[in-house]
């Protein structure tokens, strides 16, 4: 048995998908004192605004498109105005396809808009993100006088399918290829968080193959044993997130807690 996780979170790409149910279940939580959920359309995040009914005080929604870097800072802004540090920084953001922009099955499928959009909200956003949040995290990890409390984490929704070491039939290369450069940022991120007073873990997580728009187009070819409501999805990651010590950091996890080579 491990602590379940508490104090400040923050949940990057909120509106939907595991990002709201990550989202929920963080809300229910006793031991989480404030969650900051954050969405590009909080106008049209109906799901996300019924949640904050439920939960006036402790669920605050904020605007934040991960490729445009004033919103996350005006979204950091908002979030150090109204508490000390973060503690849970999970980061959910992630395109496969839409409208026109599919998972590449050939070298002669790739377009430059499809690669630049895939790495825009895959990779650069989330590292964009955790550079903004950065001051929060260490603010949270700072030891207390109280005695010790968990680390504080920062976590980025990754896919199996960003490990090199693991890529075994090829495809779908502006995805893979985002998540692969994903895993080496949040790694990367892992050596600095742990040189400071106020150090933090990060991590990389696949959580499984879950059923949102992300996976729509494709769960045919999914066994249904192996396709998870959203909801188990996050309890899973939630799980796996309160089970992780410092020297977890710079890892890359999957919903069951088990270690995928990068
Ligand atoms: N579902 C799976 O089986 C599965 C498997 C492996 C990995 N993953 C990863 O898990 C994460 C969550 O996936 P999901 O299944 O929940 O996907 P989803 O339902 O399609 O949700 C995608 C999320 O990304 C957000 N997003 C897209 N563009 C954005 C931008 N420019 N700025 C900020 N947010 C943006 C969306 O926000 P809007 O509502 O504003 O569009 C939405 O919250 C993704 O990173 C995905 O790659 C999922």
């Amino acid at each position: 048995m491990h602590h379940v996780r508490g104090g400040n979170a923050l949940v990057q790409g909120a509106s939907r998908g595991l990002g709201l149910h990550l989202t929920k279940q963080l809300c229910e939580r006793d031991s989480t004192e404030r969650v900051f959920a954050t969405c590009r359309q909080p106008e049209r995040a109906h799901e996300l605004s019924q949640l904050q009914q439920s939960f006036p005080s402790k669920l605050s929604i904020l605007q934040l498109d991960v490729s445009h870097e004033d919103s996350i800072e005006s979204a950091r802004s908002a979030v150090e105005a109204s508490c000390n540090g973060v503690d849970i920084l999970l980061q959910t953001s992630g395109i496969l396809h839409d409208g026109d922009m599919r998972p590449e099955t050939s070298l002669q499928r790739m377009r430059k808009q499809d690669i630049e959009r895939a790495f825009a909200v895959n990779t650069i956003g989330p590292l964009l993100v955790l550079k903004h949040f950065k001051t929060l995290l260490e603010a949270a990890g700072e030891p207390t006088q109280a005695g010790t409390k968990p680390f504080p984490i920062a976590a980025a929704l990754s896919a199996r399918l960003g490990s090199i070491g693991d890529n075994n039939s090829g495809g779908w290369y502006s995805y893979r290829s985002s998540k692969a450069a994903l895993n080496q940022m949040i790694r990367t991120a892992s050596f600095e968080l742990s040189r400071r007073r106020g150090k933090a873990i990060a991590v990389a997580l696949h959580p499984g193959t879950n059923d949102t728009n992300l996976t729509k187009p494709f769960q045919r070819n999914v066994p249904e044993q192996q396709l998870q409501h959203a909801s188990q999805g996050a309890l899973n990651l939630l799980r796996v997130i309160d089970s992780l010590e410092f020297e977890h950091s710079g890892s890359f996890f999957d919903w069951k807690g088990e270690r995928i080579q990068w």
